[in-house]
């Protein structure tokens, strides 16, 4: 079929399956000249199909020829009607890595599920023994507790105050000013159940007690914190107390990991066009002028960037250089003093006129329709393609 671009407020609801293989060979091509010394050997992805997680998958299998087994919710595609992103994601990665003689295995269903995390043990028992590294990049915007069966949905929204700032619909490129509402007490108890660490800390749990991780194991999550322009809707709104619980999880974890030397770490990552950054209000505006401003200073970087950049100068380097908070900052070059003045200044001036000039809506536009597939250079879209493409390794 000839795929197109359906897009629908902030979700595009079709994905092209060359499209996303191509993203994630220039992704392969991009790690295989940067290799990781004493990288890990045995690695589990939770959300390995796109995004953060995605880029964690390549790089450890490209950067160490480590094993991987991805775990991710995805949709598969049916005659005429294509399939999410991520699957097409990880068709292509596990096609490439089985031609290049890799082990590469994944599981698609709920990762918060007690049944998912039955059916990834038993595939490590089989296959690997024992892993050495956990990387958690889940983005859910919902969660069904596996023991009570609760369904928690997440919301962004300010805590206290109404919060009142510039945002852009980058589809039009319309800069409008937005209010959102601040969130009830339950807002926040529900958001800190989908994105907080508890179920990063259900995984470990389990894992651990079946003798599955290998000594010195490591497991790391994804946190942002982000500019004083976005404060009140991010670090301080709801996801933000999410994010608070997820980073004191990675303590307990390294407690409840005392025993084969573990260590759970919390990277702090920078701000990216994802699925899930675009649906959060004022981070579009945010974003179109911060990758402005980073790609003059010719320091701009996408998911495989950040996450090589992670492995090989953080996670398995000398110095994981931590924070006053114990984490990992890979977003210290979008937190430079002077590139936060410079995307301030810009917040200032910005409006539907402006934006084209000062700000890189093109490359927001680009990011966005590449998440799908769609805009990637060296793709004939007027091409027919087979939308039925299978995951050779999915169990
Ligand atoms: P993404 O939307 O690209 O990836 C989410 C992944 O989770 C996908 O693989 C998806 O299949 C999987 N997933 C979602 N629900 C699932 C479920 N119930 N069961 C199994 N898999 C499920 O998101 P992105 O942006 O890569 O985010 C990953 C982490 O990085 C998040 O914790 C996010 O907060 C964090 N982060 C994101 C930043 C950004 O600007 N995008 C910046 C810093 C951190
Ligand atoms: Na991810």
């Amino acid at each position: 079929m000839i795929i197109e671009p359906k897009t629908r407020g902030f979700i595009c609801l079709t994905a092209h399956p060359k499209g996303c293989e191509k993203n994630v060979l220039n992704q392969i091509e991009y790690i295989k000249s940067k290799p990781t010394k004493n990288g890990p050997k045995n690695v589990l992805v939770i959300g390995a199909s796109t995004g953060f997680g995605l880029a964690s998958r390549i790089t450890s299998a490209y950067g160490s020829k480590a094993a991987t087994i991805g775990v991710f919710f995805e949709k598969p595609p049916t005659e005429g009607r294509p399939a999410s992103p991520g699957w097409y994601n990880s068709a292509a990665f596990e096609t490439q890595a089985h031609k290049d003689g890799l082990y590469a295995k994944s599981i698609n269903g709920d990762a918060f599920s007690h049944e998912i995390k039955a059916q990834t043990l038993n595939l490590i028992k089989k296959d690997l023994g024992k892993i050495d590294m956990l990387i958690y990049s889940l983005a859910s915007p919902v969660r069904t507790h596996p023991d009570s069966g609760t369904r928690f949905k997440s919301v962004l929204k300010p805590i206290g105050d109404t919060f009142t700032n510039n945002t852009v619909d980058f589809h039009t490129g319309v800069v409008k000013e937005i209010s959102i509402e601040p969130c009830s007490d339950e807002d926040i108890d529900n958001t800190v159940a989908v994105m907080g660490g508890e179920d990063w800390q259900m995984w470990i749990d389990l894992l651990m007690s079946e003798n599955v991780l290998s000594e010195d194991f490591k497991t790391v999550a994804y946190s942002y914190i982000g500019p004083s322009l976005t404060e009140a809707v991010y670090r301080k709104g709801t996801i933000g107390r999410a994010k608070d619980h997820l980073e004191a999880t990675a303590f307990k974890i390294t407690d409840s990991l005392k025993a084969i030397n573990g260590k759970g770490y919390v990277s702090v990552n920078k701000a990216l066009v994802t699925q899930a950054s675009s649906a959060i209000p004022v981070i579009p505006l945010y974003i179109s002028l911060l990758y402005k401003v980073m790609k003059e200073e010719d320091i701009h970087e996408g998911c495989i960037e950040q996450i090589e950049r992670l492995f090989n100068e953080r996670l398995y380097a000398e110095d994981l250089q931590l924070d006053e908070a114990g984490r990992i900052r890979v977003d210290d070059w979008e937190m430079r003093d002077d590139i936060q003045a410079k995307v301030l200044e810009l917040w200032k001036e910005a409006t539907t006129e402006t934006l084209p000039e000062i700000g890189d809506l093109e490359g927001y536009k680009t990011d966005f329709f590449n998440l799908f597939g769609f805009n990637v250079d060296g793709i004939d879209y007027d091409k027919d393609v087979d939308e039925m493409v299978a995951i050779p390794g999915l169990q």
